[in-house]
C-alpha cells in the first residue's frame, strides 16, 4: 500500500524533481564555500537545481552538520522532501569493532548483531540514515583486499552473518530512530574477481553463482534489508549494474526485493569502460532498465533522463517507479515526520563511545581472535613473565582496519599500552617498520629480547594495505618482518607471534619459527585490551577461521568446500606414486590452516554423537546430538561444526558443506550435550537446470572442531513419506 502522502507527492512532482530523487551526490557538493557555483557542481556540469533536488548524499555525518545541511536543503526544496544521508558504517561508527572477517571468525551471529546494533545507534545519533553494509560477497581469494569486509568463504556462515548484521542495523521494522537502514552489497559476486585483482572480471557459471554466492544476499534480503547496492564487476558477461537478468529476474522477481537498488560509486559511468554502453546517456538507459534506482556519482540520470522521458513513456514509467521507491524509503525512515530523526548534540554525546559500547567491541575482539599454534602451552602467559614486545604493529593505534573513517587511530590504545597493564615487566622495541628496516634497530630488538623470558612479536600490515583497491600478488609478511622473526627465533626463548591482518596470509614460515601464533585481525578500538586478556588467559581465544589459510599464494583460491574432480587425492601414501592426480608437484593440496580451525586453552573432545532420525524428510530435519567434553585443565570455548555431503547428485557436490555450528564454553572437565539441527530445505542444491531442490538418497554427516578433522556417519533423505 502506497501512503496518501507519497501518492500526493508523486502527483505534485515534476519529472525533474523525480529524477532528482535518483541522484546521489558526495559530501563535497553540500559542504564548503560556494559549492553551488564553483567546485564539484561545476566540474560535474550540473546546475544549482540539481543540488537541491538530489535525493541523497553520502559521507556527511555529525549531528550538528547533518542538521545544518538538512535544514538548508529543506529551505530550497519546493515540496519539502528531506535529503537522505548515507555512509559506510561497516564495523562500527566511532566505537570500532573488529573487521567483518573477524566478526565472521567469531562464529557467533550475536556478536555480529551486537556490533551492528551499536554501529547503528552511534551513527543514527550522528545523522546517518543508511549504511552501505553488510557486504556479504563470498570470498575465496586473499589476494583481493576486500576480503576483510566479508565474513567468509562459506555460503552458510556468510548467510547467518548477513542476517545478523541486517537485524542489528535495522532492528525490528518499522525502523526507529536508533536504527538505520541496511544496504546489502555488492550485488553480485564482487568477491570473485579473476586473480584477486580489484575491479577485475568475474566469470562464474550461474549454477555456481546460485549455489554459493547468492545465498548470503538472499539471506540479507529475507531479513528485510531495505537497500541493495550493485557491484562493479561483470557477471554472466554483462556488467552487474546493467544486468537485467541479474537485477530484474533474480533480484526483483525471484528474491522479491522491493526496496531501493543503488549503483556503486560511478558504476553507471563505468559501463562505458566495460564497452557495453557507447556514452553516458546509453549507460543511463541501460541502468534504469535494469532497475537501478539511485545513481551514485556518475550523474548519468541527472543529465540524460529528462530528455529520454519525453521521448519514451517506458522511461518515464521507470523513473516514477524508482522515485516512488526512494520516497517510500524516506517514509520508512520516518523523515516525513521528522527530517532530523531526533538529532541532538546531547544524544550524540550520550550514545557514542560509551564504556558499554567499548566493552562490547572488546568482547567481539576476544571472540574473534584465532589461536593458530600453541606448542607446549606457550600461552597463556603468567603475568610475572618478563616480556620483550617487538614488531611494527606493537605500539601503534593503527589496529582499527579499513572502513573505520570515524574511528581515531591516534586515540586508540596500542597493544603495548594494553599489555603493560597486565604484564609489568615489559620492554617495547619495535625492531622494524612495516616495510622498512634499519639494521641497528633490528639489533636493538634482538638485544632487548635476549634479556627477557619470552618474546611477543606483533607483525602485520597497516590498515591502508587491506580494504578496497589493495590487491596483492604476494601474501607473505614483508621480508623485513620475517628477518626480525628469524633473528628472534634463534634466541631459543618462547616466541609468540601476533598477526595483524585483514586477509589470510601465507604464514608457513611464521608458523615454523613461532611457538605460538595468535591471529588478531584488525581488532578495533579495544583490540589491545582484548589481546592482553587472551595472552594472560583471562579469556579464551575463541575465533575460528572463516577463510582457509593457504600454505603459499600458488594454492589460491583454496577453500574447504571444493569439489572432488575425477582424479582426487585420497590422502594416502599411494598418492605420491601416482603423478596423474589433481595435485601440485611442489606443494601439498591441503592448506596450512583449514576453514573452521582455531585452538583453545581448553582441550575438547566429542565423546559420542548420534543422528536422529537416520532418515530425513520434508517434515523431519536432521538432528545431531553430541556430547562435548573439555578434557583440559583450563576453561575454554569451542565451535562444534556440522558438515554434510551428498553421496551422489545430478551435479558435482562439495566434499563437505557447513550446515550448522554451535559455540560453547566449558569449564575444565565439564561436559555438555548439544543438538544441531539442519532443516530438510537446507540440504538442497542447485540442479543442472538451475532449480533448487533437496534430493532423495544417501548422505554423510560430519562433525568436528574444524573442517579438516571430522568424524562421519551416514544418513538418508527421503523426499516423500
Ligand atoms: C565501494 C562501496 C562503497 C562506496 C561508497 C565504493 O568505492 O565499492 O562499497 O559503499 O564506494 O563509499
Amino acid at each position: 500500500m502506497i501512503s496518501k502522502n507519497i501518492q500526493d507527492l508523486m502527483k505534485q512532482m515534476t519529472i525533474e524533481e523525480k529524477i532528482g530523487q535518483l541522484l546521489q551526490l558526495s559530501a563535497d557538493f553540500f559542504q564548503g564555500d560556494n559549492v553551488a557555483i564553483t567546485g564539484p557542481l561545476k566540474e560535474a556540469h550540473l546546475g544549482e537545481a540539481a543540488l537541491y533536488s538530489a535525493g541523497s548524499v553520502l559521507g556527511i555525518s555529525g549531528a550538528k552538520t547533518v542538521r545544518q545541511v538538512q535544514n538548508n536543503y529543506l529551505k530550497h526544496s519546493r515540496l519539502g522532501i528531506p535529503l537522505l544521508f548515507m555512509a559506510d558504517v561497516v564495523h562500527g561508527y566511532k566505537t570500532i569493532f573488529p573487521i567483518p572477517l573477524a566478526l565472521g571468525a567469531s562464529f557467533d551471529p550475536q556478536v555480529m548483531k551486537t556490533a551492528s546494533t551499536i554501529a547503528a545507534k552511534e551513527s543514527a545519533a550522528g545523522g546517518i540514515h543508511i549504511t552501505f553494509a553488510p557486504m556479504v560477497d563470498l570470498v575465496r581469494d586473499p589476494r583481493w583486499g576486500r576480503v576483510m569486509e566479508s565474513t567468509s568463504e562459506d555460503p552458510y556462515l556468510n548467510s547467518v552473518m548477513a542476517k545478523a548484521a541486517v537485524n542489528g542495523f535495522q532492528g525490528t521494522l518499522p525502523l526507529d530512530q536508533e536504527h538505520i537502514a541496511a544496504c546489502v552489497k555488492h550485488f553480485a559476486a564482487y568477491g570473485a574477481p579473476e586473480a584477486g585483482r580489484e575491479y577485475n572480471t568475474v566469470d562464474i557459471s550461474e549454477w555456481r553463482f546460485r549455489e554459493q554466492y547468492l545465498p548470503a544476499y538472499a539471506a540479507a534480503i529475507e531479513a528485510q534489508a531495505l537497500l541493495v547496492m550493485t557491484s562493479f564487476n561483470t557477471l554472466f558477461g554483462v556488467p552487474a549494474t546493467v544486468n537485467q537478468h541479474l537485477m530484474r529476474d533474480i533480484l526483483r522477481n525471484e528474491l522479491q526485493f522491493h526496496g531501493v537498488l543503488i549503483s556503486d560509486w560511478d558504476a553507471i559511468g563505468e559501463i562505458i569502460h566495460h564497452g557495453v554502453a557507447g556514452d553516458l546517456q546509453h549507460a543511463a538507459d541501460l541502468a534504469l532498465k535494469a532497475g537501478v534506482d539511485i545513481d551514485m556519482m556518475s550523474f548519468a540520470y541527472a543529465k540524460y533522463l529528462t530528455k529520454a522521458a519525453v521521448l519514451d513513456t517506458q522511461i518515464e514509467q521507470l523513473i516514477n517507479e524508482s522515485a516512488q521507491r526512494i520516497l517510500i524509503l524516506k517514509e520508512q525512515l520516518g523523515l516525513f515526520n521528522d527530517p532530523y530523526r531526533g538529532l541532538s548534540d546531547k544524544r550524540e554525546t550520550e550514545v557514542t563511545l560509551t564504556s558499554k559500547n567499548l566493552a562490547a567491541a572488546q568482547a567481539a575482539a576476544e571472540q574473534s581472535m584465532v589461536l593458530l599454534k600453541n606448542n607446549h602451552h606457550t600461552l597463556p602467559l603468567n603475568s610475572a613473565t618478563a616480556i620483550s614486545l617487538v614488531g611494527p604493529a606493537a605500539d601503534t593505534g593503527d589496529i582499527l582496519g579499513s572502513w573505520s573513517w570515524q574511528g581515531d587511530p591516534e586515540k586508540t590504545e596500542t597493544i603495548a599500552a594494553a599489555l603493560a597493564k597486565q604484564f609489568s615487566n615489559l620492554t617495547v622495541t619495535p625492531g622494524t617498520q612495516y616495510h622498512h628496516l634499519q639494521l641497528s634497530k633490528l639489533d636493538d630488538a634482538v638485544n632487548a629480547s635476549r634479556q627477557q623470558e619470552a618474546i611477543i612479536a606483533v607483525l602485520g600490515l597497516p590498515a591502508s594495505e587491506s580494504g578496497e583497491a589493495t590487491s596483492v600478488t604476494d601474501i607473505k609478511l614483508p621480508t623485513e618482518q620475517l628477518m626480525l622473526l628469524r633473528r628472534l627465533a634463534k634466541l631459543n626463548k618462547p616466541l609468540i607471534t601476533i598477526v595483524i591482518t585483514g586477509r589470510p596470509l601465507d604464514l608457513t614460515e611464521v608458523d615454523a619459527l613461532s611457538d605460538a601464533v595468535l591471529l588478531a585481525w584488525f581488532p578495533g578500538s579495544r583490540g589491545g585490551a582484548a589481546i592482553a586478556n587472551v595472552l594472560s588467559g583471562k579469556v579464551d581465544p575463541s575465533g575460528r577461521l572463516p577463510m582457509t589459510f593457504p600454505r603459499n599464494v600458488g594454492q589460491v583460491p583454496i577453500y574447504y568446500n571444493a569439489y572432488n574432480t575425477g582424479r582426487p587425492i585420497a590422502g594416502t601414501p599411494a598418492d605420491d606414486e601416482n603423478k596423474y592426480l589433481s595435485k601440485y608437484i611442489d606443494s601439498a593440496n591441503s592448506p596450512l590452516y583449514p576453514f573452521g580451525f582455531g585452538l583453545s586453552y581448553g582441550d575438547f573432545t566429542i565423546s559420542d554423537w548420534t543422528l536422529s532420525p537416520q532418515s530425513v524428510s520434508p517434515d523431519q530435519p536432521l538432528m545431531v546430538q553430541a556430547t562435548i567434553h573439555n578434557a583440559g585443565n583450563h576453561a575454554g570455548t569451542t565451535v562444534v561444526q556440522l558438515y554434510t555431503h551428498q553421496t551422489i547428485g545430478e551435479t558435482v557436490q562439495p566434499v563437505k558443506q557447513l550446515q550448522a555450528f554451535k559455540k560453547i564454553s566449558l569449564a575444565a572437565d565439564q561436559t555438555q550435550t548439544i543438538t544441531l539441527t539442519v532443516p530438510y530445505d537446507q540440504l538442497s542444491t542447485i540442479h543442472a537446470d538451475l532449480h533448487r531442490a533437496t534430493d532423495q538418497g544417501n548422505y554423510t554427516a560430519m562433525l568436528g572442531f574444524d573442517s579438516a578433522h571430522t568424524a562421519s556417519q551416514p544418513f538418508t533423505v527421503v523426499t516423500h513419506q
